[in-house]
């Protein structure tokens, strides 16, 4: 099925700002933007179907190739995603990722995205209560700035160091540090105040955490560059570039949902 209402704008138009939010297949619009201009690329797909979003095509090796195309050396994508369980998991997700690293992305890490509630129940397994971030570097990434975490002790302590052949545990006086490095999984609340507070954000299915899309713009990019999301949906991620200084473009095939995010965009705007 075709989008009804499908708009291709030229964006990069001298001296026009690279930030808006546009109805338009993704695929098509990354055609129009040039090579290597996005820093941080954080999306969502549609998943094996999982739900219906009002029956639009979905190419994934396409839009795996744009994304290549228009990634700057050292960038970033973060593909969000889960698989269909239907007796057992579909592995389209393990697919995409081996798909990504053949045409020249390097899986730099295949990080957890926890829901700390709403977990999907299964009668013959354990309880689902996660999606893989697959985090994909073009060459090595540009920008790293750790997220920290506070540690559970910190002061001076006498820390075993070495357990040699001898069986012996050697202490020594060491500082442990007030906070470390976060590790790769990453818990959030999800649903109305946890995902977001914004209530017509729900009128979109599959709103992920506004707090998920700002640690990886934190991580990955500094002010003043350049986030995309061409499937934006709601507008999340580019909700929390704009809150955190960063340019933003966000792509959605439906009108209604780029209606939704430009809404939800302009009362942040507001309150902020
Ligand atoms: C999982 S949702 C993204 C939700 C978003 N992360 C949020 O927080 O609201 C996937 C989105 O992809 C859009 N979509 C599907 N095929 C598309 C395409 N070819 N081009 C652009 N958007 C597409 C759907 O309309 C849907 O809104």
């Amino acid at each position: 099925m075709n989008p009804p209402e499908t708009q291709n704008r030229p964006l990069f138009e001298e001296k026009q700002s690279p930030r808006g939010l546009f109805t338009a297949d993704c695929v098509d619009f990354m055609k129009s933007m040039p090579r290597g201009c996005v820093d941080l690329t954080i999306t969502s797909p549609p998943y094996d179907s999982l739900r219906d979003y009002k029956g639009y095509q979905f190419n994934f090796h396409e839009i795996a190739n744009g994304l290549y195309r228009i990634t700057a050396e050292g960038g970033i994508v973060v593909w969000i995603v889960g698989d269909r369980i239907n007796g057992g998991r579909s592995l389209t997700s393990f697919r995409q990722g081996l798909y990504f690293q053949k045409i020249g992305f390097s899986m730099h890490d295949t990080m957890i995205y926890q829901k700390k509630n709403t977990p999907f129940m299964r009668s013959n397994a354990y309880t689902n209560a996660f999606e893989f971030m697959f985090v994909l570097s073009k060459g090595s990434p540009k920008t790293f700035n750790p997220l920290k975490e506070k540690t559970v002790r910190h002061g001076f302590e006498m820390v075993v160091y070495n357990k040699g052949s001898d069986a012996v545990n050697r202490k020594n006086l060491k500082e442990l540090k007030k906070e470390k490095t976060k590790t790769n999984i990453w818990s959030y609340a999800v649903g109305m105040g946890g995902t977001t507070s914004d209530r017509i954000a729900f009128q979109h299915p599959a709103v992920f955490p506004e707090k998920l899309a700002e640690d990886h713009i934190l991580s990955w990019t500094n002010e003043g560059e350049l986030v995309f999301d061409p499937m934006c949906g709601s507008g999340t991620s580019c909700k929390m570039a704009l809150l955190n200084r960063r340019e933003y473009i966000g792509v959605d095939i439906s009108e209604d949902y780029i209606q939704l995010a430009k809404q939800r965009l302009r009362s942040c705007v507001r309150v902020a």
